[in-house]
């Protein structure tokens, strides 16, 4: 089959190099409490690009489609991308692609294909769309009853009035990859708020999603396929206990491009995690229910965490989940799909099979 990538190219800036190199290879955390370094110098922080694919990733998705028997195109998400599809007209298209913009990014692609009647993997723009939005998509499982911290969204410091109970968790809107989520998003009283709420709409001109502080274990979930025959791959802990003393044990930016590298490995995935079977079966279910009340297709990623009493509550939902292809790399999906025996190049197939028997191709 004539197969199109549609992907976004990760262009990694300087400023984000800087930090990175000052801390990583030295593993000098102390060093980025003390000096606070993303609240003193945001200037030395760009992650404009963090959610994008690096060519490795996107080279690996061809080879996994290729070695599929597939002729594969790379279309890039630019601009330009409509006009290439349209000259190109792929039979089916493998989309990766984050967008360009703002809260509906993700969903620009799959709206194009969709005038352009070309079928794709992955969910439609409404989902995927909804589920960039973090406060439309709790919405939904909200009136589904499928439970997930309770929250407000706002981008005004002067609505903050002494009701509020703390701790808090606080992050942007309308990001993914932890950009935006720092040390600092875990706030315990209302100066730590505001501090959050305007970093935010400095820095991501966007509103934050104030949500009740999770403080229990957290999950990760991939899941492959549709309707009742979706299969929950197996479920990843997020090892919180190896996030450096002194940091709030969260799955922060820090954590996840700063201190967590190839070179400084953090021991933060368990798989699959070392859980009694009645919570490993609560997690699948709410996880489930997420995915049929969301209509995502094809394949996606849960964040789970627990609350106080225990209770799995959906973090967030990936439909487009991060897939870095090197096993020396911490990533999520590929990870779960080696728990049952499927390499990258299966992986990714499983995925183009799901799209194409839910399109009958
Ligand atoms: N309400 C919460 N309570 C406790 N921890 C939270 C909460 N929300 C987020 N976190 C922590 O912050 C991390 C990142 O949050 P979230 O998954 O919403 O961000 P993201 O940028 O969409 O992540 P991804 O990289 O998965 O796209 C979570 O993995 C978790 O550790
Ligand atoms: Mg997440």
């Amino acid at each position: 089959m004539r197969i199109a990538i549609t992907f976004n190219i990760k262009k990694e800036k300087e400023n984000l190099v800087t930090i990175k190199e000052e801390l990583s290879p030295k593993k000098d955390f102390s060093k980025y409490l003390n000096e606070n370094l993303i609240s003193n110098y945001p200037e030395r922080l760009d992650d404009t690009y963090a959610e994008w694919d690096c060519e490795e990733t996107i080279d690996a998705v061809r080879s996994a489609l290729e070695a599929g028997g597939h002729d594969v195109t790379l279309i890039e998400a630019d601009r330009d991308a409509y006009e290439k599809l349209k000259i190109i007209e792929p039979e089916f298209v493998f989309n990766l692609a984050e967008g360009i913009g703002s809260v509906s990014r993700e969903s620009q692609i799959p709206a194009m294909l969709e005038m352009l009647n070309i079928p794709y993997t992955g969910s439609d723009p409404v989902t995927i769309g909804i589920c960039h939005d973090k406060a439309r998509c709790k919405e939904i499982l909200s009136y589904y009853n499928i439970p997930n911290p309770e929250f407000f969204i706002t981008d005004d410091i002067n609505k903050i009035n002494g009701n509020i109970t703390f701790p808090k968790f606080v992050k942007p809107l309308h990001e993914g990859s932890s950009k935006g989520i720092f040390n600092s998003s875990v706030v315990n009283n209302t100066e730590e708020l505001k501090n959050e709420i305007i970093r935010i709409k400095e820095c991501y001109n966007q509103p934050s999603l104030v949500e009740e502080y999770l403080t229990g274990k957290e999950f990760t979930v991939a899941m492959l396929g549709n309707g009742d025959e979706v299969r929950v791959l197996p479920i990843v802990e997020i090892n919180l206990d190896s996030v450096p003393e002194g940091f709030n044990k969260i799955y922060s930016y820090e954590v996840k491009w700063f201190f967590d590298t190839r070179e400084n490995k953090l021991d933060i995935f368990k798989c699959p995690a070392e859980i009694d079977p009645e919570l490993y079966s609560l997690i699948e279910k709410v996880c489930k229910d997420a995915y049929k009340a969301l209509r995502i297709r094809d394949w996606a990623r849960i964040d789970v965490r627990l609350d106080k009493d225990n209770i799995p509550n959906i973090v967030e939902i990936n439909p487009l989940p991060g897939i870095l292809p090197d096993p020396a790399d911490n990533s999520c999906y590929p990870k779960a799909a080696r728990g049952v025996g499927l390499n990258y190049v299966d992986m990714i197939n499983a995925v183009l099979i799901e799209a194409r028997a839910r399109n009958v191709i």
